[in-house]
Parts: structure tokens; C-alpha cells; sequence
């Protein structure tokens, strides 16, 4: 392996004791994987979170000498089938995955598995197969928490400074998506006290998971099923909060709430949540549309994902946080979990800029 050099070595740093204390999968005994490829396999480029996810795996992989294959699947589980298919053929000797439909997975996985190719799920978990090897993502329960946390605060919930009752709507990301079931029920598990005691009304009625996901996240759908909600429920009533598990989705949001009229002095937007601190989700937060959001480090990400390939590729153990709560099914996937974080007008210089996520030069 060679050494690291670069910026991510500051990153590195700070997850180097955790990382270095269980593994030793950086150093000896390189010379046989010295030219191994790794097939990387992102879902869509419509979100520049996995624009940069794919780029700052191919970066972290070089810096170990690998080679890569990086496919993005333009949200289509044929396209990533296909070219997981095509990689395996191709000789790639590790795959990491971001699933486009987490639950499809099963078949190509399979023949991953009879090449002798170990499997990396990506952030979303490849579902119902034992055909995974390894999962590194954040904690996805606690990132609904997070977002519920903000908004039982902000409304003044938790000092009890805010009584209510307070209007609230709710929205879950893909089906085939594990992460989102994990976003809602961390949701849940705050919101569910205060619906029960009657301070939050769920004025449409609508609280089941299933008849709240949006397929692929998209924002579009959000900002129909939103429309559609406000003409439907409250036409003599004003909504308070949102629950967005997702930045995509949220801009489709304020924007059907903005074309119902909110947005003005008379009629202020309610709180919205988000997550992945994209930058137009950000620069909404600065302009008081977009509430609050959720941060995950996806430079994080990467290199603890590169850091597994690689003490897969030397027969080594990779580091792991978490062995109980991924079961997919089939098997309870051992994973690597990174810390999520709040962020909204009050502390996004700090979080994001200070650290170089987001330039200062990108946001007005
Ligand atoms: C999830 C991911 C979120 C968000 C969403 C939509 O799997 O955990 O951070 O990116 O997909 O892309």
C-alpha cells in the first residue's frame, strides 16, 4: 500500500486511533493486491452528493494504488445490474455498492459471491441477500431523530415554551431504500409522544410509512403529494412543520408551499428539515425557506469505505463499529457507522464551511 498524502489525511487523523486500533490492513503484504480494481457502483448523478461520493472514493482508492471503475446508474436498477454484471466480468476484485433499488440486488450478488468478489454495501444496504459482505454508513436512525429533534424544538415542545396544537406533515423517502425506513422510524420515535398528547396534529391524517415514501427520493413527487396535501387539508388551516427526510426532496416542498402562498409575513413558511447539506439546501437555509438539515460527512464516508477495500484486499478484518443493527434479511451485515449532524442557520459556517465541505465562495 502506499502512504497517504493528501488533504484526507486530515480526515484521516481523526479517525485514525478508531481505525488503526483494529486493523491492521494498512500495511504489509501488498505486493498481490498492488494492482487490484474496484468497482464502484453509484446510483444517479442528479444529486451531487453522489457526484462527490463516487469521486472521493476513485481519489481515496488511488491513494492506495488501486485502480477503480466507477458507474453511475442514472437511477435505473437494470443500468446498475448491468454494469455490477459487467464489473464482475471485468475482473474487479472488490465491488462497493449504492444500491439505486436496495431490494434487487440478490441475483448479480450472487455471482459476485461464486467469482470470489467481496461486496461493500455503500450507505444504502443491499437487502434479502447473504451476499454482502460489509455496510459503511452513518447512523440512519439517529438522523430521523435529529430532524425531529429540531422541529419538537423549534416549536417550543421541549421547554414547553410552545404549547401548541401544531400542524405537522410527514414524508418518507424510497421504498426500496432501507436507509428510509431507518430516517422515519428515528422520526417517529421522537414525534410520536407529542401526536399522541395532541401538541402535534397530523392534520392529513397521513401517518403510515407506506403511504408516505417517495419513490428515488424525488423532489418532484414531494412537491405533488405536498400540493396536494395543502388543497386538500388546508385550505383554513396553517401548516407548521414538515418532516423531509431529504434535501431533493424538500426544495419540491417549499416550492409547492411557496406556490400556495407561504413564504410572506402573513403566511410564513413552516419549519422543513432536510438532509445531506447540499449546497442549494444550504443556501435556502440561509435564505429562510429550507429550515434545517442533515450533515453526513461523505468524505468521512469514503475513506472508511477505502480503508475496508483495502484490508478486504489483504485477507485483514476491516474496522467495524456496529454488528447488531443491520440485518438484511438474510444475515446481520457487519457495518461501519459515522456520526450525522444538525445543522441550520446558527451553526452551518462552522460545520460545513469551517471544514471545508462547502466553500464559502458557493453560497450568496
Ligand atoms: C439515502 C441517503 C441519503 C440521501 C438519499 C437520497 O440512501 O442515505 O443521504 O442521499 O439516499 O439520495
Amino acid at each position: 500500500m502506499r502512504a497517504r498524502t493528501t488533504a484526507a489525511a486530515a480526515i484521516a487523523a481523526a479517525l485514525s486511533l478508531s481505525l488503526a486500533a483494529c486493523s491492521g490492513g494498512d500495511s504489509e503484504g501488498a505486493s498481490s493486491t498492488d494492482d487490484a480494481t474496484v468497482g464502484i457502483a453509484m446510483p444517479t448523478k442528479t444529486s451531487q452528493r453522489w457526484i462527490n461520493d463516487g469521486d472521493n472514493m476513485v481519489s481515496e482508492l488511488r491513494q492506495y494504488g488501486y485502480s477503480t471503475t466507477l458507474k453511475y446508474a442514472n437511477n435505473s436498477s437494470k443500468t446498475q445490474i448491468e454494469q455490477l454484471e459487467n464489473m464482475i466480468q471485468g475482473g474487479a476484485d472488490v465491488l462497493v455498492i449504492a444500491a439505486v433499488d436496495s431490494t434487487v440486488l440478490g441475483g448479480v450478488l450472487k455471482k459476485a459471491e461464486d467469482a470470489g468478489v467481496p461486496v461493500i454495501g455503500y450507505d444504502r444496504l443491499p437487502m434479502n441477500t447473504p451476499d454482502v459482505d460489509y455496510y459503511s454508513s452513518f447512523d440512519n436512525l439517529k438522523v430521523g431523530q435529529l430532524q425531529a429533534m429540531y422541529i419538537v424544538e423549534q416549536l417550543g415542545l421541549v421547554n414547553g415554551s410552545g404549547k401548541g396544537p401544531f400542524n405537522i406533515e410527514l414524508f418518507a423517502g424510497s421504498a426500496d431504500d432501507n436507509n428510509a425506513k431507518y430516517f422515519f422510524k428515528g422520526a417517529m420515535d421522537v414525534l410520536q409522544e407529542y401526536i399522541d398528547s395532541g401538541q402535534l396534529v397530523v392534520k392529513s391524517g397521513e401517518t403510515d410509512f407506506k403511504n408516505l415514501t417517495t419513490l428515488r427520493w424525488d423532489g418532484r413527487l414531494a412537491q405533488k403529494r405536498m400540493a396536494k396535501v395543502l388543497s386538500s387539508t388546508y385550505s383554513d388551516a396553517k401548516l407548521d412543520a414538515v418532516l423531509s427526510p431529504y434535501d431533493g426532496m424538500s426544495i419540491g416542498i417549499i416550492n409547492a408551499l411557496k406556490a400556495d402562498g407561504y413564504g410572506t409575513d402573513a403566511k410564513p413558511l413552516p419549519l422543513v428539515t432536510g438532509q445531506d447539506a447540499e449546497t442549494p439546501s444550504v443556501q435556502a437555509i440561509i435564505d429562510r425557506e429550507q429550515s434545517e438539515t442533515v450533515y453526513k460527512d461523505t468524505r468521512k464516508l469514503a475513506l472508511v469505505t477505502a480503508h475496508m477495500v483495502n484490508s478486504v484486499l489483504h485477507g485483514n478484518s476491516p474496522v467495524i463499529s456496529d454488528t447488531k443493527t443491520y440485518d438484511n434479511g438474510k444475515k446481520i451485515v457487519p457495518a461501519y457507522l459515522l456520526e450525522p449532524v444538525s445543522v441550520d442557520r446558527t451553526n452551518y459556517k462552522q460545520v460545513l464551511v469551517n471544514s471545508g465541505y462547502i466553500k464559502a465562495s458557493d453560497l450568496k
